[in-house]
């Protein structure tokens, strides 16, 4: 249940600027605190305790002011930003490395049961207040603007925004690609000008190059060689 914590922490560190330390991340992230009550929910709701995980589910609501349906399927390395007001029904399926910030809803549209809340693929970013509604998917690296109201599929890469939410023209072609691995993670879904200045893709490239190298000397140095084989990123060719 807690074997991914080192990473969440780590990815929430990453992630806000504002994140200091490990000690405070544990001590001030609500988002934190509601992923490990899901986490033991989501164990008692797969276990068949339904009651039990509905009343975890509860009690982390009561403590973050994030509800997260036991039922939900959530994966690795999420963050959910500030977090109040955020909900999430039983349904939803979330991928790895999703960013959300608070007010967030991934919501139903129907009474049957079954699949009815929305699927959101891997690196997908999702502003403040947006509502994400019906069993839609949201593709792989797409940014939900603050507010938006998304009642339809949206394809992997692009950017929605409105009320329903409609696919933006992108600002700078290589801002379209960041999300699905071209560029490191964009805080508030924003490509700032530095990311999308060829030299300094470039530099955080080979910065992010250096710092796998370093970690794979640390573990050749400690005597694990075993499973950190072929992980060097890929390095980011400049348009
Ligand atoms: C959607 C988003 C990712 C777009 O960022 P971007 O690619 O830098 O887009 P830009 O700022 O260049 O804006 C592009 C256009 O979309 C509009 N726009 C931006 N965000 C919008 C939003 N949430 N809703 C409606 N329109 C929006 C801009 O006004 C601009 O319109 P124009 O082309 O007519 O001038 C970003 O605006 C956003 O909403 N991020 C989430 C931030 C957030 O929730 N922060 C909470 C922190 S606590």
């Amino acid at each position: 249940m807690f074997k991914h914590l080192r990473e969440e922490i780590d990815a929430i560190i990453a992630r806000d600027p504002a994140a200091r330390s490990w000690l405070e991340v544990i001590v001030c992230y609500p988002g934190l605190h509601a992923l490990l009550m899901h986490r033991m929910a989501h164990f008692a709701w797969r276990k068949g305790w339904t009651l039990l995980g509905r009343m975890l589910s509860q009690l982390g609501r009561t403590l973050t002011g994030i509800e997260i349906h036991p039922g939900a399927v959530i994966g690795r390395r999420f963050f959910i930003d500030h977090g109040m007001g955020v909900v999430i029904g039983e349904t939803a399926e979330i991928g790895d490395d999703v960013h959300m910030y608070h007010g967030v809803t991934l919501g139903g549209t129907s009474l049957a049961r079954g699949k009815r809340h929305p699927t959101i693929r891997d690196r997908v970013i999702i502003g403040a207040g947006a509502k994400i509604l019906g069993a839609i998917e949201i593709g792989e690296g797409a940014r939900i603007g603050s507010n938006a109201v998304v009642v339809s599929n949206v394809p992997p890469g692009v950017t929605a925004l409105g009320i329903p939410a409609k696919v933006a023209a992108p600002r700078d072609p290589a801002a379209a690609m960041a999300p699905t691995g071209f560029l490191p993670f964009l805080a508030y879904g924003t490509p700032c000008d530095e990311l999308l200045d060829p030299m300094a893709r470039r530099i955080t490239a080979l910065t992010e190059q250096i710092e796998t190298l370093r970690q794979r000397i640390e573990t050749l140095e400690a005597g694990d060689n075993g499973p950190h084989q072929n992980t060097l990123p890929r390095e980011r060719t400049p348009t």
